[in-house]
C-alpha cells in the first residue's frame, strides 16, 4: 500500500517516539475500516452531498449513490455516485485516495467545486487510506446521477501535489479541533467569508456570511469565532453542533449537516468547541 513507505519512513526516523505512542495505544495509529466508517459517516459527512435527499432526509439504500448539490450561474454540481457501483470501483486505491484528497482524477481530470478541496488537501495519509478502505465496502448501488457542467474555468490543481500529511494525534486538544474543524469536518469552508477565490482564510477564518440557497429558503453560515460564540455555554453550543437545535429549541437550518455531525464522539465535539473558542475574534462579516 502506498502509505506504507511514509509510515516506515516516520517509524525509522523516530522509533524511540514510535514505541511510546504505541505503547499508549492511541487511536488512529493506522488506518482502519472502523476509523473510516466514523470519518466519513460521522464528522466528514460525505453523504451531505453525495447522498440522494428526499423529503425525510438522506434516501435509504442509497447511500453515496450522488445527487445534484448546487446550481447556480457559474455551475450546476453533481455529486458523483462513490460506491464500488460506480467507476471508482475500477481506480486504485491510491487513485480514489488523490481524487478525495487532491480532487484530481485517474485521468489527470478536476473535481470541480464545491467539494473542499482546499482542506481536503489537509487529510492524513492514514484517515485518507481509512476513508478508502470504508468507501470499497458500503453497499453498490446502481445509479447514474447525471453529469457536472461548469461554466467557470477549472484550475489545473488545487495546489502541487500532496506527498504525505502526518498524522495528528487524538484528543481533546486545540491541534486535533483545529484538524477536525478543517480538513475532516470542513467546518471553516462553510463559515469563512468568501471572496473572489473562495473562502478567505487568512483574513476571514471563522467570520461567516456565506449564503446557501435550497428548498428551505436562504440561511446564512454564522460567524463561528468568539465575537458570536462567546454568548453560548459549551452545552448550548454543543446542541447547535451536534444536534442542531439552538438554545431557544429552535431546529436550524440546512446544509450544515447536524445528521453526520450528531455522530461525533464527545471528545471530537469538545476538541471543536476548544479550538473554535480559541480563534482570533472577528467582527461578523455580514454580506
Ligand atoms: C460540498 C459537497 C461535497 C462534499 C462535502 C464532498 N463531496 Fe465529493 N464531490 C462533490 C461533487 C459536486 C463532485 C463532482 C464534481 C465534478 O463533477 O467535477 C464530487 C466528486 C467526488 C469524487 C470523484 C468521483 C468521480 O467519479 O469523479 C470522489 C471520489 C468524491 N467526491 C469523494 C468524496 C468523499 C470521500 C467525501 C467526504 C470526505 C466527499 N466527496 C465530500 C461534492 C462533495
Ligand atoms: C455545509 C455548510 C456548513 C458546514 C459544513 C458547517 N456549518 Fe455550521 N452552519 C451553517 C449554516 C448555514 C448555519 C446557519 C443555520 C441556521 O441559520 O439555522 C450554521 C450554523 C452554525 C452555528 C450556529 C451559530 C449561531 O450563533 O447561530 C454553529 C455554532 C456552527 N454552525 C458551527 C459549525 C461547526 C463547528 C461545524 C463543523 C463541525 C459546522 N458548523 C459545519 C453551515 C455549515
Amino acid at each position: 500500500m502506498r502509505t506504507t513507505t511514509s509510515r516506515l519512513v516516520r517509524l525509522s526516523c523516530g522509533l524511540v517516539a514510535a514505541v511510546a505512542f504505541l505503547g499508549m495505544g492511541t487511536a488512529g495509529a493506522e488506518p482502519t475500516l472502523e476509523r473510516g466508517r466514523y470519518l466519513v459517516e460521522g464528522p466528514a459527512g460525505c453523504g451531505n452531498c453525495h447522498t440522494p435527499q428526499g423529503p425525510d432526509g438522506p434516501v435509504a439504500d442509497m447511500g453515496l449513490a450522488g445527487m445534484m448539490v448546487e446550481k447556480n450561474d457559474m455551475f450546476t454540481a453533481i455529486a458523483s455516485n462513490i460506491t464500488p457501483g460506480s467507476r471508482v470501483a475500477d481506480w486504485t486505491d491510491e487513485q480514489l485516495g488523490r481524487a478525495i484528497r487532491e480532487g484530481i482524477r485517474p485521468d489527470g481530470s478536476i473535481i470541480g467545486p464545491p467539494m473542499p478541496f482546499g482542506l481536503y488537501r489537509g487529510i492524513s495519509d492514514d484517515d485518507l487510506m481509512s476513508m478508502v478502505m470504508y468507501l470499497r465496502q458500503v453497499p453498490a448501488v446502481d445509479h447514474d446521477p447525471g453529469q457536472s457542467v461548469y461554466n467557470i474555468p477549472l484550475p489545473p490543481a488545487y495546489g502541487p501535489p500532496v506527498i504525505s500529511v502526518a498524522e495528528v494525534p487524538h484528543g481533546v486538544t486545540l491541534e486535533y479541533g483545529a484538524y477536525l474543524a478543517g480538513p475532516i469536518a470542513h467546518c471553516t469552508e462553510c463559515h469563512t467569508t468568501f471572496g473572489p477565490k473562495g473562502p478567505m482564510f487568512d483574513t476571514h477564518l471563522g467570520a461567516g456570511g456565506f449564503e446557501f440557497h435550497g428548498p428551505w429558503g436562504v440561511s446564512v453560515a454564522p460567524n463561528i469565532t468568539p465575537t458570536r460564540l462567546a454568548q453560548y455555554s459549551d452545552a448550548e453550543l454543543d446542541g447547535m453542533i451536534r444536534k442542531g437545535v439552538r438554545p431557544d429549541g429552535a431546529r436550524m437550518l440546512p446544509p450544515m449537516p447536524y445528521g453526520y455531525l450528531a455522530k461525533m464522539t464527545d471528545e471530537d465535539a469538545a476538541a471543536i468547541t476548544l479550538y473554535l473558542r480559541s480563534l482570533p475574534a472577528l467582527p461578523d462579516s455580514g454580506q
